[in-house]
């Protein structure tokens, strides 16, 4: 093989093996034109040449290095531009791709009724005060004309801790509290737990909430109870709720009524929700017995007032259409999430 045929080879091998390469372009570098490379190895051999051939071959032997380098430099800047390209494919950030949304808690639906409760009657001037779960049978019972051997201890299902401490098993307990720390005028919410030892099914359970309220001052009369109820339901089930009041009792208000409010399903026309009574039983109420009033320390003489009683679940049950107040407590995130 001529000088000249070995210089073409190594260009057409050199070309093809650049073309072919994924990366180690260096190597080839090394192969062809390094200190060892074949193309040097060639030149070495331009001695033996004929002082005619000698420029022609050197002249054909600058063109392939030239060439190679040329193909190495493109070669290179295409290998850069695809793995450029690649790179930007790759962690591409389509920004206005939907985000994974995060999951995010729900509000229990115990604490929607009782946030929405306690604006209204913030609303209304009232204030918040809490007692104990863990209670006296005094504040229970006793301070609320409610004595030993009183029928209406029957009606409580207790849980008694010792003779005279027992678990709540009604706010009214915070009433008893207030009258005696506070002087009227009074006007306060007691949210909390209460416990009665009732078997757990659809529309029972051992603990449940209320929401009591309490108000004393001169003049207060059932006008301003009904006002006030009035505005709550109002407010909690719609513009168009209205409320009646039936006569009841309970030994610490004097008189006393259960109170209804308006279907706020079928307007009082009567429906599932209400039974076809048009009406559904909402709370328990009545103005404070004078007895209760002097046992906190009231005199019964100078000031009056009233108080209600409602429970927390029975509304969020009216509320969201909740069958069955288990579901309340169970924690099922399928359930809760609908909140
Ligand atoms: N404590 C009563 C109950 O648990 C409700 C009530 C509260 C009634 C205040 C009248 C006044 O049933």
């Amino acid at each position: 093989m001529s000088m000249k045929e070995n210089l073409e080879q190594i260009r057409s091998e050199a070309l093809a093996a650049i073309a072919a390469d994924g990366a180690d372009l260096e190597a080839l570098r090394v192969k062809y034109l390094g200190k060892k490379g074949e193309l040097t190895a060639v030149l070495r051999g331009m001695g033996q040449l004929t002082p005619e051939e000698r420029p022609v071959v050197g002249q054909i032997a600058n063109e392939v290095r030239a060439d190679i380098e040329a193909a190495m430099t493109a070669r290179k800047e295409t290998l850069a531009a695809e793995a450029l390209e690649r790179r930007l494919k790759e962690e591409k950030l389509d920004v206005t791709m939907p985000g994974t949304a995060a999951k995010m808690g729900h509000v229990h639906p115990l604490n929607l009724v009782q946030r929405d409760l306690e604006d209204i009657f913030i609303g209304l001037g009232f204030s918040i005060e809490e007692g104990p779960e863990v209670e006296y049978d005094y504040y229970n019972f006793q301070a609320l004309n409610i004595p030993e051997e009183h029928p209406a201890r029957d009606t409580q299902d207790t849980f008694y801790i010792t003779e005279k401490m027992l678990l709540r098993t009604q706010t009214s307990s915070v009433q008893a509290r207030v009258m005696e720390n506070k002087k009227p005028p009074i006007r306060i919410i007691s949210p909390g737990r209460v416990y009665r030892s009732d078997a757990m099914d659809a529309t029972h359970s051992p603990l449940f909430h209320q929401l009591e309220g309490l108000v004393i001052d001169k003049g207060i009369t059932m006008g301003d109870l009904r006002g006030t109820l009035d505005t709550f339901a109002k407010q909690e089930f719609g513009s168009d709720t209205r409320i009646r009041f039936r006569p009841h009792h309970f030994p610490f208000t004097e008189p006393s009524a259960e109170v209804d409010i308006s279907c706020f399903v079928c307007g009082g026309k009567g429906c599932r929700l209400c039974k076809n009574e048009g009406w559904i039983e909402i709370l328990g109420a009545g103005m404070v017995h004078p007895h209760v009033l002097e046992m906190g320390g009231i005199d019964p003489t100078v000031y009056s007032g009233f108080a209600f009683g409602l429970g927390v679940e029975r509304i969020a049950m009216l509320k969201y259409h909740i069958d069955d107040i288990r579901h309340l407590y169970e924690n099922d995130v399928r359930f809760l999430s609908q909140f």
